[in-house]
């Protein structure tokens, strides 16, 4: 099987710490590099969770340190889900791995530049680095072979009633991706919450018994806790990996192309991603949105990414 060249901008983040370790290690993937930005927490302290995520896992994956504020709007952060450290829960030897010296942004650049078109770009935080790529060189744009996010929602919001924590923390970056004219799948809190970490998919992943199952428990007994305290959920729905399980395999997302607009104008919605679902404004897609989830499949690629870790 070809592996999927793909770069991970992410704000990790509990479920973006899976989100690594799932396309780290995949037969499927070829992760070129992990681009990190603000949101679950300041710059600083995701930008050391993600080496931390790598450093455990001894990945030899590239880190680079990218945007540490929203484009427009003021910062966003989310320590009642992710803790002060933005991390909280596993403890870390002390940190050696460092960022690359490149800026995100320009990786993302050169990256997309120098490839043959056949890179993915997956972003599992607010779109500020990939919005900002696309703003200093829309060369990149036609070098896009996919932009795949979590984020978003055509339902309810997780941060206000019509926005999720991404595209709120960064609407006018999500809404110069969605602009962009690139093929974007959209896996959004439709389908991400209906993945919910419950005690017994911790168990299950407990018993691995592996490096990698230890982090799995420690990160996600941390999510859960605070999950069950903001939404009074049993289980936090594990949003980030599904972009990747969705990479591993396309068939455990059910998706409908359609016309999606961001929210960049209004008070109360702000950061809304009104999906045309129903084709009402007659125009052509510019997103295929992930409507629901094959739960068992999911969890299987879950725990065969763990099982990947010796
Ligand atoms: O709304 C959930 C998303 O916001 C996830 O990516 C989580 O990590 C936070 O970034
Ligand atoms: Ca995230």
């Amino acid at each position: 099987m070809e592996k999927r060249k793909i770069i991970l901008d992410c704000d990790p983040g509990h479920d973006d710490a899976i989100a690594i370790m799932l396309a780290a290690n995949s037969p499927a993937i070829d992760l070129l590099g992990i681009t990190v930005v603000a949101g679950n927490q300041t710059l600083d302290k995701t930008l050391i969770n993600a080496l931390n995520v790598c450093q455990y896992l001894d990945l030899d994956v590239p880190v680079y340190k990218g945007c540490g504020q929203p484009m427009i709007r003021e910062q966003l952060i989310a320590p009642s889900i992710h803790g002060e450290s933005g991390l909280d829960g596993p403890q870390f030897g002390a940190l050696t791995k460092q960022a690359e010296p490149q800026h995100a942004v320009n990786f993302i650049i050169d990256t997309l530049l120098a490839s043959a078109g056949d890179v993915t770009v997956v972003t599992t935080g607010p779109m500020t680095n990939l919005a900002m790529a696309m703003r200093l060189n829309p060369d990149i744009l036609p070098k896009i072979h996919e932009l795949v996010l979590m984020g978003g929602t055509y339902q309810l919001g997780n941060m206000t009633p019509a926005a999720e924590f991404n595209v709120l923390a960064d609407g006018d970056a999500a809404h110069v991706v969605f602009t962009s004219g690139r093929k974007i799948t959209m896996a959004g809190l439709d389908v991400t919450r209906k993945v919910l970490c419950l005690p017994s998919i911790v168990e299950r992943m407990g018993r691995i018994d592996t490096k990698a199952a230890r982090l799995f428990v420690d990160l996600m007994t941390f999510f859960n806790k605070t999950q069950k305290e903001v939404f009074g959920w049993d289980g936090g729905p594990l949003h980030d990996p599904v972009t990747i399980a969705y990479l591993i395999d396309p068939t455990v997302l059910t998706l409908k192309e359609c016309f999606t607009q961001i929210d960049i104008r209004s008070e109360q919605s702000y950061g809304r991603t009104n999906c045309d679902i129903f084709d009402i404004f007659k125009q052509p897609p510019n997103s295929s949105i992930a409507l629901d989830i094959d739960i068992a499949k999911f969890w299987d690629i879950i725990e065969a990414g763990i099982r990947a870790y010796a």
